[in-house]
């Protein structure tokens, strides 16, 4: 082949835009292999003259410099081609607006929960649990509600079976934890949890909602501490200036039994529409364990005395936070959660 026109080849061939790496390589072989062109011609001459050896030989060498330079130039063309399409494709555009994370905020009713155990457990509490699906055992007979005592219908209650109930209060956590110590224990405990009960829902009644249970037994705890905590309570939910006030009433597990109102924040016990113009604000059940449900329980009435408390974590933020609609607690409504964040 003539020379000239191997090299006019070798420049076109190399100079191809649609190489790639593959084919690149593969051109190297055909032109610069053993079996190529330029290999052959340095073979051939040795059927040369010596005197023409040198200029031929001269020539030869030329072209196969050539051809590698055109093969690493295009080497290293195709390979920063390769890399710049990369950074291309994975460019980061740094102005444009991030992506907003989004942050979840706690539920209404556990904020309230929280708010409670923390200022129990400060106040030296446990934080106890029981079951949803309870023994009518606990959550009526150890609290002094024997079956068929009129009291059972203050609380119209979601039977399983003929023993098994859906609590309707968590008062019931109160017998277990009393029967759990074993009638020789100090107990201190709060039970925050849900309780059932078949009302019609509303928006002040739900037959599902949440109760906190407290209870403290020993041997001289008496009413006044029940006065001091529950006023330390409405204080810290309802603001620094709050009161409390006792009113007499009547559970079946506290002799005596009271019913707790706070002065009404709104007005400051002016009267308003949020405490009907009484100027104050039912908010819980309390009184002294009745001795029965001490001794039922195993604690000696005679050594050990008890108080208790019930309140509605509902009822709390409702009043609180100036939810008008119980419903609106379980409706998953993200517009309401994103204000307690
Ligand atoms: N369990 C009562 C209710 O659901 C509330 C209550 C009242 C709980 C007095 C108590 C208590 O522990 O002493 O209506």
């Amino acid at each position: 082949m003539e020379l000239e026109e191997l090299r006019q080849r070798i420049k076109k061939d190399f100079e191809n835009t649609k190489l790639n790496l593959q084919t690149l390589s593969e051109l190297r072989a055909q032109y610069l292999g053993k079996k190529g062109p330029i290999q052959e011609m340095l073979l051939d001459m040795k059927n040369l003259p010596n005197e023409e050896k040198p200029k031929l030989g001269e020539k030869v060498n030329a072209l196969k410099t050539l051809a590698t330079e055109l093969f690493e130039a295009k080497k290293k063309e195709i390979e920063e081609r390769a890399i710049e399409e990369q950074l291309s494709k994975e460019k980061v555009d740094v102005t444009l607006p991030g992506k907003e994370i989004n942050q979840g905020s706690i539920h209404v009713l556990t904020k309230v929960i929280e708010e409670v155990e923390d200022l129990f457990i400060g106040m030296g509490y446990e934080v106890k649990d029981g079951p949803e699906v309870e023994q009518d055992l606990y959550n009526f007979q150890y609290l002094n509600i024997p079956k068929g005592h009129p009291a059972r219908a203050m609380q119209d209650t979601f039977y399983v079976d003929v023993d098994r109930l859906l609590r309707s209060q968590t008062s019931a956590v109160q017998a277990r934890t009393m029967l759990e110590f074993g009638g020789n224990k100090d107990v201190r405990i709060i039970c925050p949890g849900r309780a059932y009960r078949r009302d019609d829902d509303d928006a002040t009644h739900s037959h599902e909602f949440t109760q906190i249970e407290g209870l403290v037994v020993n041997k001289d705890v008496t009413m006044a501490e029940l006065k001091g905590t529950l006023t330390i309570m409405a204080k810290r939910l309802f603001g620094e200036d709050r009161e409390i006030r006792l009113r007499p009433s009547y559970f079946p597990f506290t002799e005596p039994s009271i019913e707790v109102d706070v002065s009404c924040f709104k007005c400051h016990g002016k009267g308003c529409g949020l405490c009907k113009g009484t100027g104050w604000i039912e908010i819980l059940g309390a009184g002294m364990v009745n001795n029965n449900v001490l001794e039922m329980c195993g604690y000696d009435p005679k050594v050990y005395q008890g108080f208790a408390f019930g309140v509605g974590a509902e009822r709390i933020a409702m009043l609180k936070y100036g939810i008008e609609d119980i419903r609106s607690l379980y409706a998953n409504d993200l517009r309401q959660n994103k204000q307690f964040k």
